[in-house]
């Protein structure tokens, strides 16, 4: 791969927002059909221009590929201090899940691991991801699936950007069963809510000039809920008239998806067609082990690998792919404006994949996590001084 498409795709997979006011953590962004919405504000810098993050393992390789990104951080001479915070899963208590929020609070920004939520566990066990998600209302779930030279895949010129409401839809947890047998599980849909992801989307197309938002739903049999949902993302078109608005039933979508993904663009969704669409959408682009997600809200920041999966069976054995852990923590360095930092590890990510073709099993390769690691770290190496990357 030249140096200019490494720089072009290093370019396209920048953060999809760059934070704006550098008094507050919150802007407003106004919309002519509703009441505003906003963007998430990195904090400032503390002491020496350094930047404290909670970093949360998690659980299967998530230790593992924390423990990369602090080995990295260090030898780029990354200005950020990680506050680690571990959260048990097998713990009833929630106190590590209340302790890692409070952390988060603190300090605005995280990068986690994924934490498991064994489905064998009663009901009464709520999930780690979705506690610290809702929350925080860390209410945008955005990942950029993009194909990647050197990365063989069935379908090539892939470049969809998914926005997933985070924070209501399935995963309100409210199942219960009163008559023994059936089981009743809500679907929560509000008009709040589906206008502020609505919203996002649109603002995303707009500043990253894009031309189209799918909105993805199943409205033909969920009419008050998905209908709900798709009205609030027709109200909300019609205040971006230069960006094209369409809908499609889920259904479809996933077939679509799978045998032509370059009519995507943007593709925004209620939650559980957001984790489903999204994960078809790194499926084809080579895998979990790829892509990285971030997840905003008004007040915090928290970033993850896209798919969200521990990789429990492949942890501890040096083989897991870091790339999306790392690309993760490039987004982290972006939110927080260390731009050249993150710019210096994407593009030692993407050489590392492209021109040394150096590959992890999960894309058919030999190379360990660590080899991989060393290979970005002399990626680094050789383009020179590590310091003053700000
Ligand atoms: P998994 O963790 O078993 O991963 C699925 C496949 O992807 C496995 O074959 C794994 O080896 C591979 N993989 C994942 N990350 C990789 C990497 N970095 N490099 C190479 N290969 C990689 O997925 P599963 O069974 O869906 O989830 C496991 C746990 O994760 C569940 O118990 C659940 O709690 C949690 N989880 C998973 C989510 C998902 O989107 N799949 C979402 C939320 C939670």
């Amino acid at each position: 791969m030249t140096t200019r498409s490494v720089r072009a795709l290093s370019g396209a997979l920048k953060p999809l927002f760059s934070p704006r006011s550098p008094q507050g953590y919150v802007v407003a962004v106004c919309h002519q059909t509703h009441k505003s919405t906003y963007t998430t504000i990195a904090p400032p810098a503390r002491y020496g221009g350094r930047h404290t993050v909670t970093l949360i393992p998690g659980d299967g390789i998530g230790p593992e590929l924390a423990k990369h990104v602090c080995e990295l951080f260090r030898f780029c001479c990354v200005p950020v201090d990680f506050e680690v915070v571990n959260v048990d899963s097998t713990e009833t208590s929630e106190d590590d899940i209340n302790n890692a929020i409070m952390a988060i609070r603190r300090n605005g920004v995280a990068l986690k691991g994924n934490i498991e939520t064994n489905h064998n566990l009663p009901p009464s066990y709520k999930s780690r991801n979705s506690l610290l998600r809702t929350t925080l209302d860390l209410y945008a779930s955005v990942m950029h699936c993009q194909s990647l030279p050197g990365v063989r895949t069935h379908h090539r010129n892939i470049d969809i950007i998914t926005i997933r409401e985070n924070t209501e839809g399935e995963y309100s947890s409210l199942e219960h069963e009163n008559v023994p047998g059936v089981v009743e599980s809500l679907k929560i849909i509000t008009r709040t809510k589906s206008l502020r992801i609505a919203d996002y989307a649109f603002r995303t197309a707009r500043e990253k000039g894009r031309r189209r938002v799918t909105a993805v739903h199943k409205a033909n049999i969920m009419k008050l809920g998905d209908g709900l949902f798709l009205e609030c993302c027709k109200e909300v078109a019609s205040g971006y008239p230069e960006i094209t608005f369409d809908s499609m039933i889920v259904d479809n979508t996933t077939m679509q998806l799978v045998s032509r993904p370059q009519q995507f663009d943007v593709m925004v969704m209620p939650n559980l067609y957001g984790n489903v669409v999204s994960n078809v959408c790194a499926g084809l682009v080579g895998g979990p082990g790829l892509v990285p997600g971030a997840n905003y809200g008004e007040n915090y920041a928290v970033f993850e690998t896209g798919t969200r999966n521990t990789g429990k069976s492949i942890a501890n054995r040096n083989t897991a792919n870091p790339t999306a852990m790392l690309l993760a923590s490039c987004l982290l360095l972006d939110h927080l404006k260390l731009h050249g930092y993150a710019s210096m590890i994407r593009k030692a990510i993407l050489s590392t994949i492209t021109d040394s073709r150096l590959h992890t099993a999960d894309l058919g390769g030999k190379g360990s996590t660590s080899e991989m690691v060393q290979s970005i770290m002399d990626a680094i190496q050789s383009t020179g001084p590590r310091t003053q990357r700000h």
